[in-house]
């Protein structure tokens, strides 16, 4: 059997591959990172690409050591002679805030607004919208503490999901306090839990020790119900005086903006460098277990990474997530391009002439040449099929004449154009789409 793909990761795809779904489209995964790219930086954020491994160490101390990520879902990178301490990201945020510290992008006006989109690796169980290798489109600002950043990220998350045509999606908005609150809260918890240690699965047991707040989240139905008959206080009953006060300075913005999201006192997240703010991305027909995206604020990540007191905020989407939920709505892409002209031989003596004119087009406009001569019929077949605007003939006459044949095909209009006018011209006509040859 020919050799496979690991399990969880996936292939995007070109247009045209059999049985292309909006999930492994190629197209639709470019679509999205350009509609982030294009509504993202005109919010005034910079593209940045930071390495796709990283010492363990900074992981470790980014993403916490009681997370699952860390405990359970790290990719080592071993290579030969090496002593093992580089994993694949799980995620961009760590090596993001790295690469501003080391970089000194301190120096830059701040708030510095940054973006990214990568592969992410995590070694989960394999399910429906769990991969091992996903791909992030990630925002993050850092230098500002302000509420308005919060609510401005919150508002850039939901206007790249609405520019792609989604509908369905909620944000669902909490805190998780400041660190002193985090400590009361977690000493509740323990509290609450110590007695019904025997109820507790042995994964929240665990948690119980090292981060009694992931007990939360946890997917097992015994744990939940629990939670439940135990009425559990939320986060947001333990906020703090300061934290409180920037929890309703975020939602003051967001309500003057009209940005609909709910409070969700259950919001924990699953990764330990969040402070305050936090929220998450969902969608109404992908159920409440895979969120489309998730972030917060950070304002103690970058002294845990051994740099200055730095505040901070970001917050990321799955790609092949969203991907999923744009499918689950129906939702198509914009028409692909074809090329601008295709230029066809009528003989093999002439290919290599089309190649060079189309060659010469290139730096103006996308052209593309047939590889082989072609008849009158087939080569306008061919530029149909390829959605070429135009398509160009070059045979003994033409070549003499140092001319194309060129037919525009919405219209069926032709006529002769010399070489040399032919960028000129496909232009001009080009820039009026309504007119045709004449
Ligand atoms: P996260 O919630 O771990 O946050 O991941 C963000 C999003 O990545 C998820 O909502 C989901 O769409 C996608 N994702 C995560 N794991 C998988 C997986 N195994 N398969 C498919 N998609 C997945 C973070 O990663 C933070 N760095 C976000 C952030 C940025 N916070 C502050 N700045």
């Amino acid at each position: 059997m020919a050799l496979q793909r690991p399990k969880g990761t996936k292939d995007h795809l070109p247009d045209g591959s059999p049985q292309l779904k909006l999930d492994v489209s190629a197209r639709a995964f470019q679509h999205v990172t350009d509609t982030a790219a294009r509504v993202l930086e005109r919010g005034g954020a910079a593209f940045i690409a930071t390495p796709l491994f990283e010492e363990a160490e900074l992981v470790k101390r980014g993403v916490g050591g009681s997370t699952d990520i860390v405990r359970k879902e790290m990719f080592t990178v071993f290579y030969f002679g090496d002593h093992g301490g580089y994993v694949l990201r799980p995620e961009g945020t760590a090596g993001l805030v790295r690469a501003y510290l080391e970089n000194g992008l301190k120096q830059l006006p701040a708030p510095l607004k940054l973006w990214t989109h990568g592969p992410m690796f995590r070694a989960e169980n394999v399910q429906k919208g769990r991969l091992r290798q996903f791909h992030q489109v990630d925002y993050e600002v850092l230098g500002s503490a302000d509420p308005l950043i919060d609510a401005e990220a919150i508002w850039l998350m939901v206007q790249v999901v609405q520019a792609l045509g989604l509908t369905g999606v909620q944000v669902k908005l909490g805190s998780i306090g400041d660190p002193e609150d985090r400590d009361t809260y977690n000493a509740y918890l323990r509290q609450t839990f110590t007695p019904h240690l025997e109820r507790l699965s042995d994964d929240s047991r665990d948690r119980l020790e090292r981060n009694p707040m992931r007990i939360l989240d946890s997917k097992s139905a015994g744990d939940q119900a629990l939670i439940a008959e135990l009425s559990v206080k939320p986060m947001l009953d333990f906020l703090g005086a300061e934290a409180r006060a920037h929890f309703e300075a975020v939602r003051g913005h967001l309500d003057s903006w009209k940005v609909a999201y709910v409070v969700d006192p259950s919001i924990v997240r699953g990764l330990d460098y969040y402070r305050r703010t936090a929220w998450e991305l969902h969608h109404a027909q992908i159920g409440a277990k895979s969120a489309l995206g998730g972030g917060g604020r950070y304002d103690g990540l970058a002294k845990e990474l051994g740099g200055p007191e730095t505040p901070g905020i970001g917050w990321a989407f799955g790609i092949e997530r969203i991907l999923g939920a744009m499918e689950q709505e129906g939702l198509g892409l914009p028409a692909a391009e074809g090329p601008a002209v295709y230029i066809a031989a009528l003989d093999a003596e002439h290919v290599p002439l089309a190649a060079w004119v189309a060659l010469g087009l290139r730096s103006e406009m996308r052209a593309d040449f047939g590889y082989k001569p072609q008849k009158p019929g087939n080569a306008f077949r061919e530029g149909e099929r390829r959605g070429a605007t135009f398509t160009a003939l070059i045979g003994s006459d033409e070549a003499a004449a140092g001319t194309v044949a060129l037919k525009h095909m919405a219209s069926g209009e032709q006529r002769s154009v010399p070489v040399g006018e032919l960028s000129g011209f496909l232009l001009e006509r080009l820039s009026d789409s309504q007119s045709g040859i004449s």
